[in-house]
């Protein structure tokens, strides 16, 4: 992927570690562009790139492993300040000729450091002794010449190092995970006052830079875009609205298993500035009745899938003068990753939302939040007046409620669910944990059972509340809700919603669970 700005750039090498996008999304919190790559680019890469700085990550190796990913030694010669994590400063401590061994005892967890010297690293911090996050089974038995020892713990006699002739620091610890209690202090020090970085990447700059890049690429042509009601897609409209104006035409597809009134919010929100521009299709009909009779949840999807490649195409060629399909794709979805087992092969995930709808129509992508996380992705949309209901709402799938019914998906069983996921939602704002979570929600299951109300026996559907909390939505914990909330929402939704007469909590995680429930 080429550099699309001119601002100072961090560059994250990736030896194969978990928290690769956490150090990347950190370094932005001051201020600084970061870009993960696989340290496997080679030198000339990285001179073209021409980082400000450089961050290793740490790795699941061991330098002595046969095969184990290494950086030439002539990296060291570019000068270029870099900051070593974990697997990082060993890697480079080996190549520099320092010797790393296996340590007698591993350190893993919550470990007591302490600061021996003075440095561009720990300056600030008030006591030299902190709480730093450990996970590693290799220490650095001897430094290369340069080298000098920062800080220690009890196991690690060079818990950080430095090298300011080389501008080379080191910490075996995770300053990038919260556990680590001066962690943002430290990395700040790194990007701030070791290597000297600026801190010139802001929102307002990305927007004026978007706005040009956008105007520019799409000259006098048209863009089609498809608004989901999620937060990516309508960022991702604001923004090329803001560039060009009405050459933004806006499809937006009620598939009939949508929230309760989501079609409306969404003409509400973009129809008075999109005007025409905005063509908002009632095909819930034509998407129900594909979908009745299936059960299996691949093929669920793949109805949605492809009803929505067949709508989307027939709404956007009406549309004359379209060169461009525009999408909400987030850095996360394009960062070439290095696995962290099974050795440093390249795995690039990509959203196709609309299928091969390009290619068939001929048209070109445009992915203006291409480069942003999905913090900085809030925050624009703030910037740009996008509604605090918006900004704020949690993940909802693309297939919507179809895999929140499972068993067959009727307009009845998505009205039900509707319903209840509507109570589900108010009452988590209401409370407070709505903005705190990854996501709430309801899922109607196709099991009856016996109940009692008033007095007469019912035999109605069970209904199960979903509340996790993740970072990304690769894994994932149950919430532990209080018993008070959980008694307010299973009576509402029983007292409120015909249909369902018992409510049952989810206590799985992920793994071994997936979020939703098909
Ligand atoms: P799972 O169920 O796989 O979900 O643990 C992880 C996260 O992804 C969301 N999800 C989807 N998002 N299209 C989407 O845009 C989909 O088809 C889809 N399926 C699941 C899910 O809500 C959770 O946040």
């Amino acid at each position: 992927m080429a550099r699309k700005t001119d601002h100072q750039l961090v560059l994250i090498l990736d030896f194969g570690s978990q928290y690769a996008q956490l150090i990347a999304r950190r370094v932005r919190e001051f201020n600084c562009y970061s870009q993960i790559r696989p340290y496997t680019i080679g030198l000339d890469e990285i001179r073209r790139l021409a980082p400000a700085a450089v961050i290793f990550t740490g790795g699941p190796r061991s330098v002595y492993d046969r095969g184990a990913p290494l950086l030439p030694r002539e990296y060291f010669d570019l000068g270029i300040p870099t900051l070593g994590i974990c697997y990082g400063v060993q890697m480079a401590t080996h190549v520099l000729g320092g010797r790393v061994e296996k340590a007698r005892a591993r350190e893993f967890g919550r470990t007591e450091l302490k600061v021996k010297a003075a440095g561009c690293l720990f300056d600030g911090l008030r006591k030299r002794n902190t709480v730093v996050w450990m996970s590693h089974g290799d220490r650095l038995e001897r430094l290369p010449k340069g080298f000098r020892v920062l800080a220690q713990t009890k196991d690690a006699p060079a818990a950080a190092v430095a090298d300011e002739q080389r501008r080379f620091w080191g910490v075996q610890f995770h300053p990038e995970v919260s556990h680590t209690e001066q962690g943002r202090l430290f990395l700040r020090n790194f990007l701030k006052k070791c290597a000297g970085l600026k801190g010139d990447w802001t929102v307002k700059s990305f927007i004026e830079e978007s706005v040009a890049g956008i105007r520019e690429r799409v000259g006098s042509h048209r863009v089609v875009l498809g608004l989901s009601g999620g937060v990516d897609s309508a960022v991702a409209a604001l923004l090329i609205h803001r560039a060009i104006g009405a050459q933004l035409e806006c499809i937006f597809v009620d598939n009939g298993v949508l929230r309760r009134d989501e079609f409306k919010r969404v003409k509400d929100t973009f129809g008075k500035d999109f005007g025409p521009h905005l063509h908002a299709i009632d095909a819930a009909d034509r998407f129900l009745k594909e979908l009745a009779g299936v059960t299996d949840p691949e093929k669920k999807r793949k109805v949605i899938g492809r009803v929505f490649v067949e709508v989307f195409e027939e709404e956007a060629r009406k549309l004359k003068g379209v060169k461009f399909l525009a999408q909400g794709t987030l850095y996360p979805d394009v960062i070439e990753s290095v696995a962290a087992h099974g050795g440093p092969t390249a795995v690039i995930k990509s959203h196709h939302n609309v299928g091969g709808l390009p290619a068939r129509m001929g048209l070109e992508l445009l992915e203006p939040l291409r480069l942003l996380f999905k913090d900085e992705v809030r925050v624009l949309g703030r910037e740009l007046g996008l509604p605090d209901g918006i900004v704020n709402r949690q993940p909802f799938p693309g297939p919507g409620l179809a895999v929140r019914i499972l068993g067959e998906v009727t307009r009845e069983r998505a009205d039900v669910l509707r319903a209840a996921d509507w109570i589900v939602v108010e009452e988590m704002k209401k409370s407070g944990w709505y903005d705190k979570l990854w996501q709430t929600f309801a899922v109607l299951l196709p099991v009856k059972t016996v109940g009692v109300m008033g007095d007469e026996r019912t035999y109605e559907n069970a209904l199960v509340l979903r509340c996790v909390d993740s970072a990304d939505g690769m894994t994932a914990d149950w919430v532990r809700l209080p018993y008070e909330l959980l008694a307010t929402i299973s009576n509402r939704i029983i007292n409120e919603v015909r249909g369902v007469n018992r409510v049952v909590y989810d206590l799985t995680s992920k793994p071994p669970g997936t979020i939703e429930w098909e």
